[in-house]
């Protein structure tokens, strides 16, 4: 035969096989369930019928498979253990038998190497520990936030993120922070529940202190302590009076919007302020801090809270209505990942006392709460609860 002749031998049948293969995939395809002849590249026609075959079969299957899914998991595997995202649905604080045995010779209040993660995973089993708390050099590796824009990653910020932190030339918390084997970290909300309980010296016991926003330490130490080791703000949280940062602080910046980023490279290079109408309020024209002090939080941490721990809509990856988590909450993730302990204080509204105060450090009333339209508090609320009710965290004001 000549080479023309058997390659339309050949490429008959295919034609044919493909135009079955075609039209039965309207009818079957998703309970045969496998891959169509990839390999009949070899004429352009069979190519589309091969392209169309594959799209009917993805339409089909995503039609199908959650279904699927659902009555494995609901009648045999998970569904009666686990809830919707993937937590134990019957929570209580003890400890698993492999914890009490690794932590059984420790003296009483030690701290205990990879409490939290441990807790956590017993939980919570989709964790993975491992997720830096900053940004660094290498920050492009990161594939879970490399194709999210912010807040949810730094799609397009790559290029202004690389300067600032050429600047910045520092990515962890400190070298005796960093060489500790054991950490504890303790996330101080802004909560009115902080106020009065004179839990000031109890949170400067911890390794790490974790501030957020403008909530103020000079006038409330009794209740709120003297230690601030960072300090996590977006623009429009950060303290505007120079004079009010606190020295020996890191200031970690968490960006929930692009523009975020180009604020930050103005207060890192002590830039004059351009630009300020995207902003939701004013924002400070100056970080009296050094680049050095200087850090970018890594935003997995508002990915991972949004759409795995609280579960709130994907919205295909973009800022949307009730799919931001609370910077507290973000703060408490980060802590998951990267300390051994993890304690809050000042976390929770209680809604049924509308007079008393919002934050400790002003009289403006719970009564004050509008309905937040980035925000879902009581879907946040009932992740938080889960942790402090494993005792993952613990929660020194039992506001949660
Ligand atoms: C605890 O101490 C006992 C006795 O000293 C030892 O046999 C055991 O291996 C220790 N357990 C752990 C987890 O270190
Ligand atoms: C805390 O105590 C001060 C002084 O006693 C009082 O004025 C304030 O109302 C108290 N705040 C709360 C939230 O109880
Ligand atoms: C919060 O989540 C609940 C439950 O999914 C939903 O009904 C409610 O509309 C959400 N609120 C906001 C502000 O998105």
């Amino acid at each position: 035969m000549k080479p023309t002749h058997k390659l339309l031998f050949v490429l008959c049948p295919m034609l044919v096989l493909g135009f079955i293969y075609y039209s039965s995939g309207k009818l079957h395809l998703n309970v045969w369930g496998q891959k169509p002849l990839k390999d009949v590249g070899t004429s352009v026609s069979v190519n589309v019928t091969v392209t169309k075959a594959n799209q009917n079969q993805a339409k089909a299957k995503a039609v199908k498979e959650p279904e699927v899914d659902s009555i494995v998991s609901v009648g045999r595997i998970v569904g009666s253990v686990y809830d919707k995202q993937g937590f134990l649905v019957k929570l209580d604080g003890k400890l698993p038998p492999e914890l009490v045995y690794q932590y059984g010779n420790l003296s009483e209040g030690a701290c205990k190497p990879g409490y939290a993660a441990a807790k956590m995973t017993a939980i919570y089993p989709k964790f993975v520990k491992p997720a830096p708390m900053f940004l660094d050099r290498n920050f492009k590796r990161l594939a879970k936030v490399s194709n999210y824009l912010p807040p949810f990653g730094f799609k397009t910020q790559e290029r202004i993120i690389d300067v600032i932190l050429a600047a910045t030339k520092n990515y962890g918390l400190g070298p005796d922070l960093d060489s500790l084997s054991c950490k504890r970290c303790v996330i101080v909300g802004n909560g009115g529940i902080l106020a009065n309980k004179s839990l000031g010296s109890r949170i400067d016991e911890y390794d790490v202190v974790v501030r957020l926003n403008e909530a103020p330490v000079s006038g409330y130490t009794k209740d709120v302590g003297t230690k601030t080791t960072m300090r996590i703000t977006y623009p429009e949280g950060a303290i505007q009076k120079a004079e009010r940062y606190e020295k020996d602080s890191l200031f970690v910046f968490s960006a929930f919007k692009p523009l975020d980023f180009k604020w930050l490279r103005q207060m890192v290079f002590k830039e004059r302020l351009q630009g300020v109408e995207g902003f939701w309020k004013s924002v400070a024209h100056q970080v009296p801090r050094e680049p050095s002090e200087i850090r970018i939080l890594n935003p997995y941490f508002i990915q991972e809270a949004a759409f795995q721990f609280i579960g709130l809509p994907l919205n295909n990856g973009l800022m949307g209505k009730g799919n931001i988590p609370t910077l507290g909450t973000v703060a408490i993730t980060m802590a998951l990942h990267n300390c051994d302990e993890v304690a809050v204080a000042g976390f929770g509204y209680d809604m049924s006392t509308p007079h008393a105060p919002l934050h400790y450090y002003e009289t403006v009333k719970m009564s004050a709460i509008k309905e937040s339209w980035t925000h879902n508090i009581s879907k946040e609320k009932e992740f938080l609860r889960k942790l402090v009710k494993a005792n993952v965290i613990t929660d020194l004001t039992n506001g949660i």
